[in-house]
């Protein structure tokens, strides 16, 4: 399983429902990396997400503990375990965290890999992301050359988790 975020220099990734910012090239490289795979999120996100419709051409899993919660085109899981069962019927290369803030919080320590994409400006922001530069566990691997969008920079980073504690699958929660 991996996540996949855009994060500012403070790690926040949103603003009440809203992302921080808005990078072209930044939604493009999250539908690259999604498409045709699994995609799991909190009912929180899947608010937030354009007219409330499931992400096109992938696998869409909300996270919500509401038992009357329901969208066509959704799968709904009650809680990790059950999330967990759901996940063992996919190949966890294939499934993807997408948010927010209390989704990848409890998922993170399952995630083998992290794809952020880091905006160099600090934002005013509710919402946040581990910071994974603190965290023993996590180490980059990757980071692509600076880029800039309105005189946004930002750059695409790879981060993995170098005890690969998922490999006490997920499944087995
Ligand atoms: N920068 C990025 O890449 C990025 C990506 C995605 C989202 N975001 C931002 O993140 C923010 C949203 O984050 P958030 O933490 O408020 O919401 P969220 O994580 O998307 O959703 C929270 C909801 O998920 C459900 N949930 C969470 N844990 C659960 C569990 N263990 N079992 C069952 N249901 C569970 C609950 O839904 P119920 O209330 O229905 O029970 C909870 O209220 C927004 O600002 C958004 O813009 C940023």
């Amino acid at each position: 399983m991996k996540a996949i975020v855009a994060v500012d220099l403070n790690w926040g990734i949103g603003c009440g429902d809203s992302l921080l910012e808005r990078i072209p090239e930044d939604m493009a490289f999250f539908k690259q990396m999604t498409l045709g795979k699994i995609v799991v999120m909190g009912r929180g996100t899947f608010e937030s997400l354009p007219g409330r419709q499931p992400l096109k051409d992938r696998i869409n899993i909300v996270l919500s503990r509401n038992r009357y919660f329901n969208h066509n085109g959704m799968i709904i899981c009650h809680s990790v375990n059950e999330l967990s069962d759901e996940l063992k019927k996919y190949p966890a290369d294939d499934v993807f965290v997408i948010g927010g803030e209390s989704v990848y919080t409890q998922l993170l320590p399952y995630c083998t890999e992290v794809y952020v994409t880091k905006i160099e400006n600090r934002y005013r922001a509710d919402k946040y992301f581990v910071n994974l530069d603190k965290e023993q566990t996590w180490e980059m691997v990757f980071k692509s050359a600076p880029k800039n969008y309105n005189n946004v920079q930002y750059s695409f980073e790879r981060y993995v988790n170098v005890k690969r504690c998922n490999e006490i699958s997920f499944g087995s929660l």
